[in-house]
């Protein structure tokens, strides 16, 4: 393995092209079904290279610009999949304190918490569709009856917005749709929806059973096997990098389901910068280090005195990136 690793290594360091792995001349069989094994981890990094947007709805309307165009094109509003989206508030809240020393946030009264960030539709291979109703409202009204669940399992992390900030930007870009199915097709079925999945699928208990807690550093491998066993299905696994302190924080999971309604693998669904990388056991659908540990932290580091915009997501660093598959899939 050691000696493995050193030559590839090597090899990586000498051609930093990917394109040019493929014209090596390999010493043994034993490497060269390794790279090839590794190629197709490394053409699926570079198919999403291009893609790279950031999963996280908070950031700068500038992505939502571009990713609205790439979205629901033509008109065509076609999906497969649900993705729905959990978020480890204290995550989403360190990531949106450090963008900007102005934003504060509203964390939930419970400790260990997850709460849901989106139910999205999504056609596989492609981002969206979103907007699918251009002419479509949002009523707070209507959901009158489930405001105080949804306060408390579907908060808006943002400390400033306005109380139906998120759930409105929701609606109108995913609900509008999810509307497509019956059961889906009004503000009160989709939120209900999302609640009844919070629910059914506890992130909290799946982590806590493999003896996952918050305050603990595991590797991205070992919250796959644990959310695996949990769901029977693979989910996608998202860490946001900062690389001022070069911690990957935990921060969002992505179960997906077909059109019954029914969890299924996410396998085939684009998640911006998650990759599937093959690792001994399994694939996992992660944009973690894979290598690194990731943290899961229990409370929102320390404002730092400047608040620069220094967040990345691993991909950015595709060299490193690289080297942590080709360790890991020897
Ligand atoms: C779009 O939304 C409007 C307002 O809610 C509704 O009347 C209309 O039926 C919707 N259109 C489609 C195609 O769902
Ligand atoms: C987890 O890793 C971080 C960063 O290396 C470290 O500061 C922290 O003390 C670790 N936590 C535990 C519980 O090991
Ligand atoms: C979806 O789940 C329902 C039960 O909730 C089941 O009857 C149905 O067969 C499932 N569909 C698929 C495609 O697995």
């Amino acid at each position: 393995m050691q000696i493995k690793f050193c030559e590839i290594s090597t090899i990586l360091w000498v051609i930093s092209p990917i394109a040019t792995v493929l014209s090596l001349s390999l010493t043994s069989d034993e490497i060269s079904s390794e790279l090839i094994r590794n190629e197709d981890n490394l053409k699926r990094i570079e198919d999403i290279k291009h893609n790279i947007f950031f999963s996280d709805e908070l950031s700068s309307s500038e992505y939502h610009d571009d990713l609205d165009m790439e979205m629901g094109i033509d008109g065509n509003y076609e999906w497969d999949l649900l993705i729905f989206t959990q978020q480890w508030p204290v995550t989403t809240c360190y990531h949106w304190r450090e963008e900007d020393k102005n934003h504060a946030c509203k964390l939930p009264a419970d400790k260990e918490f997850w709460t849901v960030h989106g139910l999205w539709p999504t056609k596989k291979g492609h981002f969206g569709p979103s907007f699918c109703n251009k002419t479509a409202k949002f009523d707070i009204h209507l959901l009158d009856e489930i405001k105080d669940r949804l306060n408390h399992f579907w908060p808006d992390i943002d400390g400033e917005s306005k109380g139906d900030w998120l759930w409105k930007h929701e609606w109108l870009k995913h609900g509008t749709c999810a509307a497509e199915l019956e059961e889906l097709d009004n503000e009160l079925k989709y939120f209900s929806q999302g609640i009844t999945w919070r629910e059914g699928f506890e992130l909290s208990k799946m982590l806590d059973s493999a003896g996952i807690h918050p305050d603990s550093n595991n590797t991205v491998v070992a919250i796959h096997t644990a959310l695996l066993n949990g769901l029977g299905k693979n989910p996608s696994i998202h860490c946001l990098y900062d690389s001022k302190t070069d911690i990957s924080y935990l921060e969002e999971i992505r179960i997906c389901f077909d059109k019954e309604l029914n969890a299924t693998d996410c396998d085939g669904v684009k998640h911006g910068d998650a990759v599937s990388i093959d690792y001994p056991g399994g694939t996992v659908i992660t944009n973690c280090h894979i290598s690194k540990p990731v943290h899961y932290p229990s409370l929102v580091p320390n404002k730092r005195r400047q608040a620069e915009k220094k967040w990345k997501f691993p991909i950015v660093n595709l060299y490193k990136l690289l080297q942590f598959i080709m360790w890991f899939t020897l």
